[in-house]
């Protein structure tokens, strides 16, 4: 078998076998197969999919490359969540102290930047002395203590997803169902939890622009988590325009705290208050009203910021330390009107340019800088009033391009509902 082969057999539109997807994957594991193999075998994919068969084997390959959690050791009820990313979202900085504060346990093992979208590792990392990596005994203590912990994909949990992720980031293959399937599903499964949400964000700014591929996507990933024994809960949402207000690590974390502290921003609170219904159906039962009642009392009694407090310091960060850029340019509009749209992926793209994500896999992360949105979808602009701040350090600021990202006219425009379906469960 040699991977030309392969990489000439899925450009030419044919199914892969079990053995040809187990011998790409394990030779670019090894080395043998180069980054420039993989990066035409990855586009290949991109443009000529794979069905639900070739998907289960990637899943299954890139899951066994390395060690499968046993969550027997956590007492209590696991539940885990994961974002197919968007731009802004700071969802798990948020749901796993509210869920740990009303007594779930949340292990978590997450991301770095992914294309436009950001990543919660590098959030985590915009924290003085964060530390994403723990040894297995650390974490399951953290969770059993806390109620949650975050780590990335660090020790010997899916080595493939992590060195595919990483190759994928940067050569414009991270829009593809059955990519994204197989890396979200080896990841979920490896780490151990039986219930698994998924936030599987749609629109312009994420990775699935339309609702047919994300509802493709949820039937992927629902599927590949039956043969796993597996309970999948796919939420579809909107990712129109970026979540919440602030855009970029530092500032992502500076409004989780602001959220747990009660000030939440319209979309952001519906987001979570969907999430943390879903999660304690899944795992607990718990009726809907009961988990908004919970959730609420746990929110306004300080406990579930005390958990993210906790979380931190468990995990070496200095909470008073988050890296936010002294350099700030604010930007106000030129014209008069209701907001219509925000080109969300332009915008991640812009904010990745100022330092917030990768252009190469050995970029280093700019932690403090981004933007801060004043205007959602369906606002009133009056002329000269602020539209964002932008913080940044080295990078020039492209006044004119980011203002094309934001269409004003002058109609009202009804504001946009960030939940649109749930899938599964
Ligand atoms: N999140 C992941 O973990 N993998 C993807 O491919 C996309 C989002």
């Amino acid at each position: 078998m040699n991977i030309i082969d392969i990489i000439v057999k899925k450009k030419n539109k044919e199914v892969l076998t079990k053995e040809e997807i187990e011998y790409a994957i394990n030779s670019y594991l090894d080395g043998t197969v180069k980054d420039y193999q993989m990066s035409a075998l990855l586009m290949a994919i991109v443009l000529n999919g794979m069905n639900m068969e070739e998907t289960y084997y990637l899943t299954n390959v890139m899951l066994y490359s390395g060690d499968v959690n046993d969550l027997s050791e956590i007492k209590g009820d696991v539940v885990d969540k994961h974002s197919t990313g968007g731009v802004g979202d700071k969802t798990t900085l948020i749901l796993g102290p509210i869920l740990a504060s009303m007594g779930l346990k949340m292990a978590k093992m997450s991301g770095r930047g992914l294309g436009h979208t950001g990543g919660t590792i590098d959030k985590l990392e915009s924290i003085k002395g964060f530390k994403v990596e723990l040894s297995r005994d650390e974490f399951i203590k953290e969770v059993n203590e806390i109620g949650m912990s975050v780590i990335s994909q660090s020790g010997n949990i899916v080595p493939a997803d992590k060195k595919l992720y990483q190759l994928r980031d940067v050569t414009g293959t991270t829009e593809s169902i059955p990519l994204i399937a197989s890396s979200i599903m080896s990841k979920k499964i490896a780490s151990g939890s039986k219930n698994i949400i998924i936030d599987l964000k749609v629109g312009n700014g994420a990775l699935m622009k339309d609702l047919d591929s994300a509802r493709e996507l949820a039937h992927y990933m629902i599927e590949i988590g039956k043969k796993f024994e597996r309970n999948v809960v796919c939420v579809l949402t909107n990712m129109s325009e970026p979540l919440g207000k602030n855009i970029g690590n530092g500032l992502e974390v500076l409004e989780s705290i602001d959220y747990l502290n009660g000030k939440a921003s319209r979309d952001l609170k519906e987001l979570i208050t969907k999430l943390v219904t879903v999660a304690m159906k899944v795992s607990v039962g718990m009726s809907e009203d009961d988990a908004i009642k919970l959730m609420n009392e746990k929110i306004n009694s300080g406990e579930a910021l005390d958990k993210f407090k906790q979380f931190v310091k468990a995990q070496n960060g200095d909470i008073d330390n988050i890296e936010i850029s002294s350099k700030m340019l604010q930007i106000n509009s030129s014209k008069e009107g209701f907001l219509k749209s925000i080109n969300t992926l332009k915008l991640g793209e812009l904010a990745r340019n100022l330092g917030a994500g990768r252009l190469s896999k050995e970029d280093e992360i700019d932690y403090g800088v981004g933007f801060v949105i004043n205007k959602k979808v369906g606002d009133l602009i009056l002329p000269g009033e602020e539209l964002l701040k932008v913080y940044y350090n080295k990078k020039d600021i492209r006044i004119d391009e980011i203002l094309s990202c934001f269409e004003v006219v002058e109609e009202p425009v009804l504001k946009q509902d960030i939940i649109i379906e749930v899938i599964g469960g």
